[in-house]
């Protein structure tokens, strides 16, 4: 009899051959297996204690030194038509690509154990939920896969159901930067991942599958595989909206998930709901609303910045069963990193070393920990809910000094997409280069849009149908900075006076004026109760600079046009016609 497995087993009989492990392990999820892999990774020194009285359950873990974030200009996008995957990707060809990277695949499991990952991305039960299978020979991706994804036997048995998984496969290699990939195949649904153990490069069911790989497949079946947070609102008389965000990398995703409402807030009962921090799926239910559920089961957060003040629902989630990847540690082995502000001390960096601030920091600006989501004190019940949870609003931001507002709502959906295409964020005086640079960064999927982006705002643009009950699209910048170059509004739990604001935009009872670029709520329209902002903040935080908004449409005239006649006219439209109504 044949089994919907077949197509499993002879994949997985096709790498061992190809890769020529000495053993293979079917991974089952359980803490037995979990525990034997710590174990294993603790005698060879992948994996450190750390301390079990202050963080019980918990490991760091040390990366290669070249081998620390996400390597974009080696990850392609291998689509059979080099127009398909667009001018936001490195494209290959298949067959050439499958060519290169097997020849660094051929034998190079030699001496290791080849593990087979079944993992589903989002609840188990859920219609919205996808499944895949990840190949490795790092028992660190299983342990951290374990975390980040509903993993093993339960996968397994829906994959059976299905028939249908994504393929992945994923060797360290040598760790050689001169020999490492990241290749996508989106019509065979396929990962090719060689030569980095990085989180973002080696956890195949995150960047790879949820978004490159899922954000394909969502174009041909209807629904959207975006780069966003989910969050609740719950106002004091028990009603919950939820609201899904799209920030670049480092611009306070994991941030505002984990909101804590500012004290008046707190007092009157208004709650945040975390139901994911990175990754949003979402596709439109029978009543015409988006439905949205979190593909991933666990967080994997930049660990400096993160202390008790700026993020406690992030700090406590971290406490227990918790692996860190490069932080330094303190003498009585806690993990440590840059602005954990708890009044300990490192003693040894994040390369093993003495830590010494005049050669590095003691933890890599990019590591990370990686915890259940279940660990987090303000997850949500619904993130668990198959269905997943109805979207009120949609909201783009970056990082724009200048310019920018606080928070603007698109007129309708058309508008919506535009100032999702729209997005930019400013380099920064802490990295190489010009400083205050607008880098643009649609719907903040630059690297992670598995197509041509021409291609992805008509998707976007395709849910505006008869019936549809689309989410209202809002735009915010925290990071607006003053003449002496700090930053003009607070933040954090802050940001809960700006998602209010929308909150009753959405109900219809939130006053706002109409400008050019959209919807600007007054001063006054906000609840500032308890904080105190100069005239140049309320200026410039809920202002329009008309010149600034003129050369900024110019510029992103400039910017669609790279994306050539692929480009939907309704957005080139709606570009043009906002340009002459500032002019
Ligand atoms: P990825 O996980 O890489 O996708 O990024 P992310 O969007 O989750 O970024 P993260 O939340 O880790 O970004 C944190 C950075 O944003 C830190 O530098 C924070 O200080 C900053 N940040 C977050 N929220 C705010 C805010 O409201 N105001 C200001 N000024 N900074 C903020
Ligand atoms: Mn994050
Ligand atoms: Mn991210």
């Amino acid at each position: 009899m044949t089994s919907k497995l077949d197509r499993l087993n002879q994949w997985v009989a096709e790498v061992a051959r190809l890769t020529r492990p000495d053993a293979i392990q079917w991974c089952d999820g359980s803490d037995t297996e979990n525990a034997a892999l710590i174990d294993k990774m603790l005698a060879d020194g992948t994996l450190h204690r750390l301390n079990d009285d202050t963080h019980p359950g918990s490991y760091l873990h040390r990366s290669h030194p070249d081998d620390v974030a996400r390597v974009e200009h080696l990850t392609y996008v291998c689509t059979t038509h080099h127009e398909d995957a667009g001018p936001n990707n490195h494209w290959m060809a298949p067959d050439e690509a499958h060519a290169e990277i097997d020849a660094l695949f051929d034998g190079c499991m030699q001496g290791r154990t080849m593990y087979v990952i079944p993992y589903c991305m989002g609840p188990i039960d859920s219609p919205l939920s996808r499944c895949g299978v990840e190949i490795t020979d790092s028992p660190y991706v299983v342990a951290n896969m374990r975390i980040m994804t509903r993993m093993g036997a339960a996968a397994l048995a829906r994959i059976e159901r299905d028939g249908s998984f994504v393929k992945g496969l994923h060797s360290i290699g040598e760790l050689d930067p001169n020999r490492r990939y990241i290749m996508h195949f989106p019509e065979e649904l396929t990962i090719k991942s060689y030569g980095s153990g990085y989180g973002g490069n080696a956890l195949l069911g995150k960047k790879c599958h949820a978004l490159r790989i899922a954000s394909h497949q969502a174009r041909s079946e209807g629904w959207l595989a975006e780069h966003m947070l989910i969050l609740g609102i719950e106002n004091p008389q028990g009603q919950t909206h939820y609201i899904a965000a799209a920030f670049p990398s480092a611009c306070g995703k994991t941030n505002l998930a984990m909101l804590i409402p500012p004290q008046g807030y707190r007092q009157d009962g208004w709650k945040i709901w975390t139901i994911g921090d990175d990754i949003c799926w979402m596709r439109p239910g029978p009543d015409g609303r988006m439905y949205a559920i979190n593909p991933e089961a666990g967080f994997f957060g930049v660990a400096p910045g993160t202390s008790n003040k700026s993020n406690p629902n992030a700090l406590a989630s971290i406490q227990s069963n918790t692996i860190f990847t490069n932080v330094g540690v303190t003498a009585d082995n806690q993990p440590w990193w840059e602005g954990i502000d708890n009044g300990q001390a490192p003693v040894t960096d994040w390369q093993g070393q003495p830590y010494d601030a005049g050669v590095r920091p003691a933890a890599h600006p990019n590591s990370r920990f990686t915890v259940s989501a279940r660990q987090c004190p303000s997850y949500s019940a619904m993130a668990e809910d198959p269905q997943g949870v109805p979207i009120s609003a949609i909201v783009f931001g970056g990082r724009r000094a200048s310019l920018v507002p606080l928070v603007f709502e698109a007129r309708d959906w058309t508008h919506g997409v535009l100032v999702g295409a729209a997005m930019g964020s400013e380099t920064t005086a802490a990295a190489t280069g010009a400083v205050g640079v607008m880098r643009r960064d649609p719907m903040a999927m630059k690297p992670f849009c598995g197509y041509n982006f021409a291609d992805y705002f008509a998707h976007w643009l395709s849910f505006d149908q008869d019936g549809a009950k689309l989410p209202k699209v809002f735009h915010v910048n925290w990071f607006r900075k003053g003449d002496d170059g700090k930053f003009l509004w607070p933040g954090f739990g802050d940001n809960l006076r700006v998602l209010e604001w929308m909150i009753r935009r959405v109900e219809g009872s939130g006053a706002a004026t109409e400008t050019p670029i959209g919807h600007l709520p007054a001063a006054g329209d906000l609840n500032l109760d308890g904080v105190t902002l100069s005239e140049e903040a309320r200026d410039k935080l809920f202002g329009l600079d008309r010149a600034g908004w003129q050369a900024e449409f110019a510029n992103l005239g400039e910017y669609l046009a790279e994306y050539g006649p692929r480009l939907p006219q309704a957005l080139l439209d709606e570009q043009q016609r906002i340009a002459d109504t500032l002019a």
